[in-house]
């Protein structure tokens, strides 16, 4: 019963005991909090935590590889999820948000008469003329500060890194926002440059740290996602990324679009099936011989150990279901299936939570005190 789901896998070079690993996600907690989270996450069982959303440059939002503060927290989670006998792989990214042309919005968030939802939308109609107007030397300054990220990172004891494809990589990447007329614009191959530049430069500092990069894929037709890579032009990206030391591909839908594309609840009108993404896979898969994680809707055991039997895919990554059941993959190497609390792709208080600044939490939360 899910045997390949349960057998170790080399993973650019180091071994996961198993093929389920807890998918990059921002948890909105306290860092105490936070740590004692994915302890929990570690002790059901994964074979990999990917930390969501670590910052390439010294002054990003969310906790900084640069400060002492910061540099010791992700010390003390490494040493906690270590005891656990799972790996910890940091998801590097850089934000593609402008922030200093959202200054002027400010004020009408706090008085209430900006939501949340409203000041994506803005932050977004900002993302082209960004990227578009960013200064060669500034754009060189952030894909080399993915080196020095990710030798910190392992330094501070992460098992490996992962490029985050979408944010500024996905806006590069993507036709719809960057309009460069230089050498990080036009072409795919030119638009694949930044990140390109991002995975040699931690190439150059890492020969040998296993390099996972996020695949943001964009849908023609049906639209869906804005940044990120075309399906039509994976066949540029995928080889070009093996080429700079990409050693594995965690594929999924690009951003930019509603959260809830990526993030989709179980009514949404294309997303709504189980393995929701392993389309797009399916498509990498044609196109490396490297691991290929798949991510997006994941949680009925069978079925995830039916996609890797069947080549689609060589692990899974889950989010959403890890938080409503960490022992998910304990339960399921014991048999246990029965008892698992299955995700209902509800986003009430996961993404909801996230964005009501209360934290990610889950419906069963409760249910499982009582
Ligand atoms: C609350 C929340 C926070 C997330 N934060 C991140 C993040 O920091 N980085 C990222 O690449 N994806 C993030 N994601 C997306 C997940 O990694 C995953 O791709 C998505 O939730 C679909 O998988 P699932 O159906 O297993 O939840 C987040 C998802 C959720 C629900």
């Amino acid at each position: 019963m899910c045997e390949t789901l349960a057998s170790p896998l080399n993973y650019g070079g180091i071994i996961l005991k198993n093929r389920v690993v807890f998918a990059p996600t921002t948890l909105g907690l306290p860092g105490d909090e936070q740590i004692q989270r994915l302890r929990d996450i570690a002790s059901g069982g994964c074979a990999m935590i990917i930390v969501g959303d670590v910052p390439v440059l010294p002054h990003g939002f969310g906790m900084s590889l640069y400060s002492k503060k910061g540099f010791s927290w992700y010390r003390t989670l490494a040493d906690v999820v270590h005891a656990q006998g799972c790996k910890l792989r940091a998801q590097l990214h850089q934000s593609d948000s402008n922030m200093k042309a959202m200054i002027k919005y400010i004020p009408a968030v706090l008085a209430g008469h900006i939501s949340q939802e409203q000041m994506r939308g803005l932050l977004n109609q900002q993302v082209g003329t960004y990227v578009t107007g960013m200064p060669e030397r500034k754009v060189q300054k952030i894909t080399d500060a993915f080196g020095a990220a990710a030798k910190l990172a392992l330094q501070a004891g992460f098992d490996m890194v992962q490029v985050h494809g979408d944010r500024m990589c996905g806006s590069f990447s993507s036709e719809l926002f960057n309009k460069r007329a230089d050498c990080y614009g036009g072409s795919a191959e030119n638009r694949a440059l930044f990140a390109v530049q991002a995975v040699s430069s931690i190439r150059k500092c890492l020969p040998d740290v296993p390099i996972d990069f996020k695949l943001a894929v964009r849908q023609g037709s049906p639209h869906y996602g804005n940044a990120g890579v075309l399906e039509e032009e994976l066949p540029v990206f995928v080889p070009l990324l093996e080429s700079a030391g990409v050693t594995s591909f965690h594929v999924t839908l690009a951003n930019h679009g509603q959260l809830e594309d990526t993030i989709p609840s179980a009514n949404h009108p294309e997303f709504s099936a189980e393995g929701c993404f392993l389309k797009f896979c399916d498509q990498v898969k044609k196109l490396t011989k490297l691991p290929v994680c798949g991510v997006g809707g994941l949680t009925d055991p069978q079925f995830a150990e039916e996609q890797i039997q069947a080549g689609r895919i060589d692990c899974i990554a889950m989010s959403r279901q890890l938080i409503a059941d960490p022992m998910w993959p304990r339960k399921v190497f014991q048999g246990r299936e029965k008892e698992i609390y299955r995700c209902i792709r509800c986003n009430k208080q996961c993404l909801g939570g996230l964005l009501a600044h209360k934290g990610v939490h889950c419906i069963y939360e409760r249910k499982k005190i009582l």
